[in-house]
């Protein structure tokens, strides 16, 4: 058992009231649920908040309120240096704030750091390259399994809060901690993995509507394209309709499943798709194997899409009781909001439409204004990025207004990040230079900056574009990865 989360789980045993305070996203929410779920079993007294962001401004009124102690999930470790004096835990895999780098380093794949006598926070790091290896949600579940081994039976959620979190995405499967968590779930019997197609929707969607909206890998001719997917499928045989109900991915045959990877592959490699292009169709998928076939909470992908809607429009506690194993009125409720959501971006396309997107030498954007919330901006940036209106070969930068100033979401693709391409850095450096803040990862990052200096963000921006991506005649031999 893990020192650090046996010491956490001692010191929220000790504690006469924990106050959970968790993020809004996939990761937050399952996070939270684990925490409170293994806390209830506990016996141990708790609240659970949920906030966008850990700024000062939530600190303060946590040091305020004078809770015995805090338990920060998939936050606090960027604000390490604003805590001082809060009693407080954190299981978080964000990178801890420069001064407070993690002191007490293992050399197995997680690493904690003890930062002040008050604050203890179980945080991985994967040496030099990214931090996949543990969720929020799954930092949480270590502490879980260290309040009790019984506890394996969340591993579930935590595995939706790394799926939602896309920490299988780079190397198509879950790496590092992730995967003891999902051993531990295959071994309590909530968990499945299998090698499948990647495609999203596995469950729900009927199979052509799957293929009909790939866009990792996106397959020529069948992306985007109603028909085509239907006729592919006829042609290879498969049944599309069984009576009134449209078959899933996961309501074929095994035999038929075999027969349209098979034929993708070809279809892709004679469209002239490269190998690493072709090999993203297939990966590990999840399986909550104790929730119905077909039900969106089976496919850990799904479920954590339908987690995150809640989360985008305000509803954390609707995801949160799905998440402790609401089935009823909190599943019906979120999924009408998935619906909504769905519905929000159908309308958000046309307010790109509307706005139009503007090109510089080395990047595009486009500003919605109030037409698209901040939250969605980013997802309404990569939908962009995939349609025939916008150029591949340059980032795309959106802008909407947000409550503290305007939003910015900039998105990529692989290629370009393969060619040096770093948004992360721009949004830093761009926002930086405008009184603004901003980060995220080297294909999708996001700011906030004061309404007005747009101009001189996207200036910026596309200098440092120019200068960060290398030729593509260079890229042969440089970098294959
Ligand atoms: O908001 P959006 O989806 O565009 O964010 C993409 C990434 O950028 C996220 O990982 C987020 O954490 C990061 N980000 C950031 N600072 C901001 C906004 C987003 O580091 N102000
Ligand atoms: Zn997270």
């Amino acid at each position: 058992m893990d020192a650090v989360a046996q010491e956490i789980a001692e010191r929220v045993r000790a504690s006469p009231l924990v106050r959970i305070v968790t993020h809004i996203d996939t990761d937050g929410i399952t996070g939270g649920a684990i925490a409170s779920e293994a806390l209830d079993r506990a016996g141990i007294t708790h609240e659970v908040a949920f906030v966008k962001k850990l700024d000062e401004p939530v600190v303060t009124e946590l040091k305020r309120r004078g809770t015995p102690l805090v338990w920060f999930i998939d936050l606090g470790a960027g604000m390490m240096h604003a805590l001082h004096g809060l009693d407080a835990v954190i299981t978080d895999h964000h990178v801890p704030t420069e001064r407070e780098i993690p002191k007490v380093l293992r050399s197995d794949l997680l690493r904690f750091a003890e930062s002040q006598d008050r604050i203890l926070m179980l945080n991985p790091h994967l040496e030099g390259a990214g931090s996949d290896v543990a969720s929020g949600a799954g930092c949480a579940y270590a502490v879980a399994k260290a309040l009790d081994p019984a506890n394996k039976d969340l591993a579930s959620v935590a595995i939706v809060g790394a799926v939602g979190d896309v920490q299988d995405q780079e190397f198509r499967r879950l790496s590092g901690y992730n995967r003891e968590i999902l051993q531990d779930g295959i071994d309590a019997g909530v968990l499945g993995a299998q090698i499948d197609l990647r495609l999203f929707g596995r469950e729900t969607r009927p199979a052509y509507k799957m293929l009909q909206y790939a866009t990792d890998p996106w397959i020529p001719r069948l992306s985007g394209n109603e028909d085509a997917c239907i006729a592919f499928l006829l042609e290879l045989g498969v049944d599309l309709k069984v009576e009134e109900h449209w078959r899933s991915w996961s309501d074929l045959e095994l035999g038929e499943r075999r027969r349209v990877v098979n034929a993708l592959v070809a279809h892709m490699l004679e469209r002239g798709c490269g190998s690493k292009e072709v090999e993203r169709l297939i990966g590990e998928t999840y399986t909550l194997i104790r929730e119905p076939a077909g039900s969106p909470t089976r496919d850990a992908k799904e479920f954590g899409t339908l987690i995150n809607a809640c989360g985008r429009y305000h509803q954390p506690e609707v995801g949160y009781r799905v998440c402790r194993g609401d089935r009823e009125d909190s599943l019906a409720e979120a999924l009408r909001l998935l619906r909504g959501h769905r519905e929000y971006l159908v309308d958000s396309m046309e307010a790109v439409a509307a706005a139009g997107i503007n090109q510089m030498d080395a990047i595009q954007y486009f500003h919605a204004a109030d037409t698209i919330r901040d939250t969605v901006v980013g997802i309404a940036a990569s939908m962009a990025l995939n349609r025939e209106n916008a150029a591949k070969d340059m980032p795309i930068f959106a802008f909407a207004q947000a409550s503290d100033g305007i939003k910015v979401s900039a998105r990529t693709t692989r290629e370009l990040v393969a060619r040096g391409l770093d948004l992360a850095e721009v949004m830093k450096v761009a926002s930086g230079a405008v009184g603004g803040q901003g980060g995220g990862h080297h294909a999708a990052a996001g700011a906030t900056i004061p309404p007005g200096t747009e101009p001189k963000f996207l200036e910026i921006a596309n200098r440092m574009v120019r200068d960060q991506i290398r030729p593509s005649r260079r890229l042969d031999g440089i970098d294959s990865r």
